[in-house]
């Protein structure tokens, strides 16, 4: 597994303002995308990518084209749609397919509610969109459930992470083509399942609903 963690002053002032508890959710949503994009960069890096021919008004050259078929984005609901249209504006040619989990927060297990996705996802880039990898229970699922349909390899973006959440993804997905890319690698999670620091509930803070934590 390759984990990239986001090294940019500009990731780091924006997940500063997002992980304050005095920040609303129109300006979290606005910071929630912003930050995508940065790291969607990163995630790309590998995307896949064919040599084609063009003519410029000066002459020829050789270029490159993004394979088909397109990478397919796949946010984990409801926390990832927040992270959905970031991604897809650098890559506006990818499909999405949409995935709806939660966490059980007295077991921590994770459980899929919704799911509209190609049945073959054979040879295709899958890109995970959540933005808090915890106990890293639902992105073991989600990338379980990706590769079980035929993926070829999976990245997943995530705004930040636990470092038990992390080894977790490490250990479940030992021998598959699996890059994480972070924004930030906090210290640990609470008794409750929670990142700290972290930034709350993500779910609840782009779209409502505050927990007690
Ligand atoms: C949050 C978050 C992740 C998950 C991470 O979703 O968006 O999907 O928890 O926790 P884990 O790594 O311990 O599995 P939640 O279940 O709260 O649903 P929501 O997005 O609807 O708020
Ligand atoms: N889910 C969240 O939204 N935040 C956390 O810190 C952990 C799980």
């Amino acid at each position: 597994m390759r984990v990239h963690v986001a090294d940019h002053p500009l990731v780091t002032h924006k997940l500063t303002v997002l992980r304050d508890r005095g920040t609303p959710s129109p300006t979290f949503r606005a910071l929630a995308e912003e930050l995508v994009t940065l790291l969607a960069y990163e995630a790309t890096r590998g995307v896949r990518t064919d040599t084609v021919r063009i003519e410029t008004p000066v002459g020829p050259t050789e270029g490159l084209a993004l394979s088909s078929p397109a990478p397919i984005v796949v946010p984990i609901l409801r926390a990832g749609l927040g992270m959905l249209e970031g991604m897809v504006k650098l890559v506006p040619t990818a499909e999405v397919g949409f995935l709806g989990m939660v966490r059980n927060e007295e077991t921590l297990e994770p459980s899929v509610y919704a799911e509209r996705l190609p049945a073959d996802l054979s040879a295709r880039q899958c890109f995970v969109l959540d933005p808090m990898l915890a106990t890293g229970g639902s992105l073991i699922a989600a990338i379980e459930y990706l590769f079980d349909r035929g993926a070829r390899d999976v990245t997943a973006v995530c705004l930040i992470a636990a470092p038990e959440g992390l080894a977790a993804v490490e250990r479940a997905t030992e021998g598959r083509d699996v890059t994480i890319v972070l924004g930030a690698l906090d210290e640990r999670l609470n008794e409750k399942g929670y990142i700290v620091p972290g930034l709350g509930d993500a779910g609840d803070r782009l779209y409502g609903t505050v927990a007690n934590l």
